[in-house]
């Protein structure tokens, strides 16, 4: 047990911080969330509470839940403007450049939880980003589909409301499947937090300026957007169907391998994890949960599958230590719940969102903040002189 808590020297003068929400061994495939290992939380605990946790350091008990709940569904609602900001972009915008926008655009409405020196604007702030974000995320769905915006519906959870604002309209009466509910909860909480990871550290760079949260989470969302972070779901399940089938799949492990051919296995490998990815041993189980109680065949879970077999058995990949990670398999469990590929990535932008918060909460609750200002080495030219150009 407490060999988890000492670094070697040469670890602590790479770390960018001190933080007590997340802990990754990526030697051991090991991720605890305040301690809690995140098999557990996706086995017994549903999205908000592992927020509360993220939040606030310890689980909620039942009143504690109750308040939260309450007050998470109290802020679901944005400013009826927001709406029309969105009828400035074209439909057919990447859902992830108006996320980038809209959240950002936040702290032109809400005035009242943007002053960082404020704790209660920074405890408003929580919630309301926490509330927000699912509201933004369907409504760009709903843009881009032409269909009216569903407003949020607080006798629903958390995860059943995002999918009534994503898939009910007006004109019919719509359940939630408690199946898609579950398992939209478990892909929330896989992604709700991953230490230092570039959103993340992105969130703390910008919050160390003194930023208002609302352009410190739009900051997030922007560095998450690369395909070699959270863009890396769409791109993977785009591999996948390019593949297509079990039989083309040899063709593509020698491109991953080939040093001349950009191509990456997506969805394999990790800059921490150099075992299996926790959240990926939980996102392949529900992968066959969810296709299982839905009765759906999907030939991209098979090529996952295989992909997955031939990879961990090359020598390639058994040297560079690459194993499937949290969005090798997270797209096939979106599709099957109806999550358009183009919404992937701000899944996983909704998700996160929470652990952004709670790691700019933590450098308030840390004291004073001192700007992040890495330096360089200095490879360009030395010093010489510019004289005046006869033009
Ligand atoms: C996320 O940081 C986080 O915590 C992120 C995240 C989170 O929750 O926030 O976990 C979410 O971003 C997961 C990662 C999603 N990205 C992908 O799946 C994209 C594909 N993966 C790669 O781009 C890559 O593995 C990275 C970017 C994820 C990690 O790259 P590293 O650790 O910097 O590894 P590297 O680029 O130094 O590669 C080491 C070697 C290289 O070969 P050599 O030059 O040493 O011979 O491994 C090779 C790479 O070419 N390699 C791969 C590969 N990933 C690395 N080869 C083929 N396919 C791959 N996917």
């Amino acid at each position: 047990k407490n060999q988890l808590f000492t670094y070697d020297p040469g670890f602590m003068s790479t770390a960018s911080c001190k933080s007590a929400i997340t802990y990754i061994d990526g030697d051991e495939g090991v991720l605890l969330h305040r301690g809690y290992p995140i098999e557990q939380l996706a086995e017994n605990a549903d999205y908000l509470e592992v927020s509360y946790l993220l939040l606030f350091g310890e689980r909620p008990n039942k009143e504690q839940y109750r308040e939260f709940e309450s007050r998470v569904k109290k802020h679901t609602l944005v400013h009826e403007q927001i709406s029309r900001f969105f009828h400035g972009f074209r439909r057919d915008s990447h859902p992830m450049a108006i996320m980038c926008g809209v959240s950002g655009a936040l702290a032109a409405f809400y005035h009242d939880s943007t002053d960082v020196n404020n704790i209660y604007h920074r405890e408003l702030t929580a919630y309301r980003l926490l509330a927000k974000m699912p509201t933004l995320a369907a409504m760009c769905y709903k843009y881009s589909i032409g269909q009216p915006f569903m407003y949020p519906q607080r006798h629903l959870s958390f995860s059943g409301n995002f999918l009534y604002m994503m898939f009910a309209t007006p004109c019919e009466p719509y359940v939630v499947n408690p199946v898609l509910e579950k398992a939209m909860d478990k892909i929330f909480i896989l992604h709700a937090d991953h230490e230092q990871n570039a959103s993340t550290s992105t969130v703390r760079t910008a919050a160390s300026s003194g930023a208002n949260p609302f352009a410190c989470i739009a900051a997030g969302i922007a560095s998450l957007w690369g395909p070699a972070h959270g863009g890396a779901n769409e791109a993977c399940i785009n591999m996948l169907e390019e593949i297509g089938s079990v039989d083309r799949i040899p063709e593509y492990i020698e491109k991953a391998k080939d040093k001349n051919d950009p191509f990456r296995l997506m969805g394999f490998g990790h800059r921490v994890y150099k075992n299996y990815d926790p959240r990926a041993k939980v996102m392949r189980q529900t992968c066959h949960e969810v296709l299982k109680e839905l009765d759906v065949q999907n030939p991209l879970l098979d090529v996952a599958m295989e992909l997955e077999r031939i990879a961990l058995s090359d020598p390639y990949f058994v040297e560079h230590k690459l194993y499937p990670n949290v969005d090798f398999y997270s797209g096939i469990i979106l599709k099957a719940i109806g999550i358009p590929v183009s919404m992937f990535t701000v899944m996983f932008a909704l998700a996160r969102t929470v652990g952004w918060i709670a790691h700019w909460k933590e450098m308030y609750n840390q004291g004073a903040i001192k700007i992040v200002r890495p330096r360089q080495i200095y490879i360009g030219h030395p010093q010489r002189d510019f004289d005046k150009m006869e033009k």
